[in-house]
């Protein structure tokens, strides 16, 4: 079965091909356009993946050397995410399933995620814990199957990803804040003691205490630097890091020694952080628990991991018609249960 899948539900405009549940081509922009703002403008995303996704459709059918009449379904990302730029792929992907007569499937984005480490030669193996770290969501998950996903905990404000904007934004690192910010670290050291949220609820995550413990210290560094000659943008940027990653660690030990699972998931965007698949692997090796990460170009935003969804919905004898909508929330069209 050949699949072409669309993802735009934000910065990044991509289209994959499939052949059941390998990649043969998966072709991702990101859009430049939003360094100078230093966040994502949502007309502007909307506007550029216009402008881009019918030519990478186009390129990646060429590079993958098949015509448009060979592809036998058609998956886009309906949500959740901006609801502008998603309707871009979204009816995109509508009208070219409708017009090579071929089944289309929508896509919850954060399901795409999900499941995106079984685009890796080493799968997960069910039950699997997963994390999702991306720039809107953060959730722990049980993965019991590819319709059977249990939502054990999620963050009751900012989402990973967004911390490390809004800190990176806070410091002066710009835009995109988590590639900034994981690099400046890399030349400072984490010996900043920022505080790493305690809640009532064992499993969720909470960033708000954190951004505002670095947005004091920010302040008083710039306006005391007398006090401060031993530290560095680069040793707050370090510190953050360290505590945003612990935070996420803390809520993994907790689950595994609580349950048992088969293996780890750690997917999205914030998944491409070196701290964090570091502490990932020594979990692995003294746990031994098998950990999936997605390779970097699976951790952000792609359609490689819309097409798998899709391809595992349609194995699961799931059907849709042109009629689907694009939705701006997580639990819309998803298979995720809150527990
Ligand atoms: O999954 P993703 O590409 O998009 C969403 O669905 O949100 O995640 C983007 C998020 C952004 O917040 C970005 O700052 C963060 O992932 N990110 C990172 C790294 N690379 C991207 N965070 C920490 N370290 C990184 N290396
Ligand atoms: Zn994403």
């Amino acid at each position: 079965m050949k699949i072409l899948a669309i993802e735009t539900s934000c910065d990044e405009t991509s289209v994959a091909v499939l052949e059941n549940d390998e990649v043969l081509v998966n072709l991702i922009s990101s859009q430049e356009i939003h360094k100078k703002f230093g966040g994502v403008v949502p007309e502007l995303s909307s506007r550029a993946h216009l402008q881009i996704v019918l030519p990478l459709v186009k390129s990646a059918l060429k590079k993958s050397h098949i015509k448009k009449e060979e592809i036998d379904l058609v998956a886009a990302t309906a949500g959740p995410g901006l609801i502008g730029a998603l309707l871009v792929g979204l009816t995109f992907g509508k009208s070219f399933a409708y017009s090579i007569n071929k089944p289309f499937f929508p896509v919850n984005h954060i399901e795409g995620h999900i499941f995106s480490g079984f685009l890796m030669d080493e799968k997960p193996e069910y039950p699997f814990l997963c994390l999702v770290v991306s720039g809107g969501h953060t959730l722990l998950l049980n993965g019991e199957s590819p319709v059977k996903i249990f939502q054990l905990g999620s963050t009751i404000d900012d989402a990973a990803g967004e911390a490390f904007d809004k800190v990176s934004k806070l410091i002066g690192l710009g835009y995109p804040g988590g590639p900034n910010i994981e690099k400046q670290s890399k030349l400072g050291k984490d010996f900043i003691d920022f505080p790493i949220a305690k809640l009532n609820s064992k499993y969720d995550f909470s960033y708000s205490g954190l951004k505002t413990a670095v947005l004091r210290y920010y302040q008083d560094f710039t306006s005391h630097p007398e006090n401060y000659k031993e530290v560095s943008i680069n040793d707050i940027a370090s510190s953050f890091q360290k505590a945003a990653v612990n935070a996420l660690i803390e809520k993994l030990l907790l689950a595994i020694s609580e349950k048992d699972f088969n293996s780890i998931s750690v997917v999205g965007g914030v998944a491409a952080n070196s701290l964090l698949q570091s502490k990932l692997k020594e979990i692995g090796d003294k746990k031994k628990i098998k950990i999936v990460i997605p390779a970097l170009e699976y951790c952000g935003d792609n359609a490689a991991m819309i097409g798998l969804r899709a391809y595992q919905l349609f194995s699961e004898g799931l059907v849709y018609d042109y009629e689907t909508n694009a939705f701006p929330s997580l639990h819309n069209n998803t298979f995720i249960t809150k527990q």
